[in-house]
């Protein structure tokens, strides 16, 4: 039995934190919509779950809230993430909430700009590198091991309990009725493992009989994981990850063995699209249903209609999409995306001949 408004600190009982401890920013509880004209258009039941809804606008609050109350336990006095983009924003607020410094590796020029402007508006210290995601990764990581600071990235066990919380949401808000699958992007590949975790959680408690079909998309350039599935040999990664969908431009995904066990045990896949038919799929969630995300969250739209096309989806699925981010994170992506405006003269002829 869980009480309290939906959130992540609903489920402290399963958390390892009480509440009482914790650095919060009120964040989960965030919408389940059922996205009835793209489910027409697809032919199939597709609700959208939307992350962007949470106070920096994206998942990586749920991972933060824990991951950053866990360091203020530990007595940690500094903390630090490699990001490319998302975790920095959610890092720098938690950071400012809990009042300790953070450190941000972010590869130069890769990031969106509301996350650059999120992370230096909350105060943290941003380092921009010459190289890509997994490089910064690397360096936050060995800096950690000299005890220069705490790394709050999804190798951190703790951020990964946070973000479990999004499987239990969905249930009850599903009313308990399980979706046949979950469809969400994979960058590090933190988020699928640790909603399996969620899922796993309630299923060996006897809460729940089954477990999704955990379904990953990557974006095509960017897709090592999708690539070892499909020869089911080792991951090779990609030494120069390129994709519109800069947040999950990652060539190394750090928890692809987890990933995988997510997707083996549950009967799930994983797939890539283009950049192409990723911003299909974020126009049409903007415009079919007024939902925004930014351009990876719309990966697993894309990889929804992929996956139909293909035949690996059948229509009779019950499916939910995790929308990872929102729209404003990535301005120049939502531009890029949806066209332009017209500009006339300040006359009453001029809009009215102007418009459609
Ligand atoms: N969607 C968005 C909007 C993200 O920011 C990320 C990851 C993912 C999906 C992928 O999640 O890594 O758990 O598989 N962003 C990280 C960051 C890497 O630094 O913000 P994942």
């Amino acid at each position: 039995d869980f009480t309290g408004p939906l959130g992540v600190w609903r489920y402290s009982s399963i958390l390892p934190l009480e509440t009482a401890d914790s650095v919060t920013l009120h964040e989960g509880g965030t919408p389940l919509y059922d996205a009835g004209k793209l489910s027409d258009e697809l032919g199939v039941d597709i609700h959208v779950k939307h992350e962007g809804m949470n106070p920096t606008c994206s998942f990586k609050d749920r991972g933060m809230t824990v991951g950053v109350s866990k360091a203020i336990e530990l007595g940690i006095e500094r903390v630090a993430c490699a990001s490319t983009g998302n975790t920095s924003a959610a890092l720098s607020a938690y950071g400012a909430a809990a009042d300790i410094p953070a450190v941000v590796l972010l590869p130069q020029d890769k990031v969106a700009m509301g996350k650059v402007a999120q992370a230096l508006m909350h105060g943290a210290e941003l380092v921009e590198l010459d190289g890509n995601f997994d490089e910064c990764l690397r360096i936050v990581r060995d800096l950690a091991d000299e005890g220069f600071f705490y790394v709050l990235n999804s190798i951190n066990p703790y951020r990964l309990e946070g973000q479990k919380t999004i499987a239990f949401e969905l249930l009850e808000q599903l009313n308990w009725e399980l979706p046949d699958r979950v469809v969400l992007p994979i960058g590090n590949a933190g988020n699928i493992s640790a909603i399996y975790k969620g899922f796993r959680e309630f299923y060996h408690a006897g809460i729940i009989e089954e477990i999704p079909m955990m379904t990953g998309v990557q974006a095509e350039g960017a897709s090592p994981l999708v690539g070892a599935l499909q020869k089911s040999g080792p991951l090779e990664p990609f030494e120069s990850p390129e994709t519109k969908a800069t947040a999950i431009r990652i060539g190394d995904p750090v928890n692809a063995p987890k990933a995988r066990e997510a997707i083996g045990e549950t009967g799930g896949t994983a797939t890539s699209v283009t950049d192409e038919e990723l911003m299909d799929a974020q126009v049409k969630l903007a415009q079919y249903e007024g939902i925004g995300v930014e351009p990876a969250s719309a990966t697993s739209v894309a990889g929804v209609r992929k996956l139909l096309d293909e035949g690996v989806i059948d229509s009779t699925e019950t499916i939910a999409c995790v929308t990872t981010g929102h729209v404003l994170k990535d301005p120049d992506a939502a531009l890029e995306a949806s066209g332009d405006t017209v500009k006339t003269d300040a006359t009453r002829e001029a809009v009215r001949n102007a418009l459609n």
